[in-house]
């Protein structure tokens, strides 16, 4: 059996690349689960206050993630869904792995490294400067391999910016198996979707994320269509009138193909050539139309729910209650195993 495990940061509504890229995909894995698969989604508010969160601001955007992901299609019945930041379980097992993490692997991790280049010519109004590089952020990834291994997880749904700090969590977890020469851990492995990768519409050298200045280079689960049609309409491409799919050299263009593909297709392993192959002779104002129609269509149900869920409080408490019981219930078996094997048993 399969223990499908995944987080999400609630630092904002998500956006269309993390819900092309894991969110639609989680949804996928837990409707067509196996009975003995288990299935745990979380909200990591320990990996949001790695950089600085406003209180009140975060306890809102907390909620705002649980009303997006169960709008998305999460269903609390059948998937765990949980506040990481309420299972402490998480945070313990995440020192007793703090001491077995060469800092080396840490220092390697691409999101540290770009942070630590960014503080280290940024200005003191700048979004990170030095005070900001704390010891939580650079634990950051440790974290994330005690999140995964909490719960024993065999397989972890994330987007293509996660993979090393996957390969680290199976590194960890090999690491904790040989030291204390058991088999607790699988090694977990990553499932992407073809849209692992989703990139901004202003600058399609980057990845769409929450924290780039401009609104318009990500498309919110909440946007309305008008929201949508426009920044679809004004997403970067290049000079070429043809439309192909040549994601190194075309990647604005490649974009908005497997965003298509990815909106329109249940199984979404079209052949993205044969996409853009159906473009001959059309202009990219066509195909930013067809793309614009297919993410509303995807979209527009999707912030419905959210209006309706969101206004729910006690309904969202009371699922948020009954998830991190049940997660609670599930680490602390886990790390009484943990306990034991590294000699901190109960007396
Ligand atoms: P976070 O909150 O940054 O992103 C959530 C998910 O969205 C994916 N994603 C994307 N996929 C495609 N294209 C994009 N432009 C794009 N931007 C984001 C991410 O890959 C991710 O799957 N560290 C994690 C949270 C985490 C976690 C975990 C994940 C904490 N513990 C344990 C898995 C297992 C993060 O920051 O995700």
């Amino acid at each position: 059996p399969r223990v499908i495990f995944s987080g999400i940061q609630p630092t904002g509504i998500p956006h269309l690349g993390n819900y092309l890229g894991a969110i639609q995909n989680w949804v996928r894995l837990q409707n067509r689960a196996a009975p003995d698969d288990t299935i745990l989604y979380c909200i990591v508010g320990y990996h949001a206050i790695t950089l600085p969160q406003d209180p009140a601001h975060l306890e809102t955007e907390r909620l705002n993630m649980l009303a997006s992901l169960l709008a998305c299609g999460i269903n609390p019945k059948t998937s765990l869904l949980f506040n990481q930041d309420q299972v402490p379980e998480h945070a313990e097992l995440a020192w007793i792995l703090n001491c077995i993490t060469p800092m080396g692997w840490l220092s390697r991790m691409t999101t540290w490294k770009s942070k630590l280049a960014v503080a280290r010519n940024a200005s003191s109004e700048d979004e990170i400067n030095d005070s900001m590089l704390n010891l939580g952020l650079f634990a950051y990834p440790v974290l994330q391999a005690a999140d995964i291994m909490i719960h024993k997880s065999t397989h972890v749904p994330v987007g293509e910016d996660q993979t090393q700090h996957l390969e680290l969590a199976q590194d960890i977890a090999r690491a904790f198996n040989h030291k204390y020469s058991d088999d607790l851990f699988p090694t977990p492995q990553q499932l992407s979707t073809p849209t692992k990768r989703v990139l901004s519409l202003r600058d399609p050298t980057q990845k769409m994320s929450k924290s780039a200045p401009s609104d318009k280079s990500r498309i919110l689960i909440t946007d309305d269509p008008a929201a949508i049609t426009a920044k679809i309409r004004g997403a970067v491409t290049d000079s070429i009138s043809e439309i192909t799919y040549h994601p190194e050299r075309r990647p604005g263009v490649s974009n908005l193909i497997s965003i298509l593909a990815a909106c329109t297709s249940e199984e979404p392993n079209l052949d993205l050539g044969t996409i853009a192959r159906s473009y001959q002779g059309k202009r990219i104002q066509d195909l930013k139309q067809d793309v614009a129609d297919a993410v509303i269509a995807k979209i527009e149900p999707i912030r419905k729910e959210y209006e309706k869920i969101r206004a729910e409080s006690a309904w969202l408490r009371d699922v948020s209650d009954a998830g991190d019981t049940l997660a609670r219930e599930r680490a602390s078996r886990t790390m009484s195993e943990v306990k034991k094997t590294v000699g901190l048993a109960r007396m």
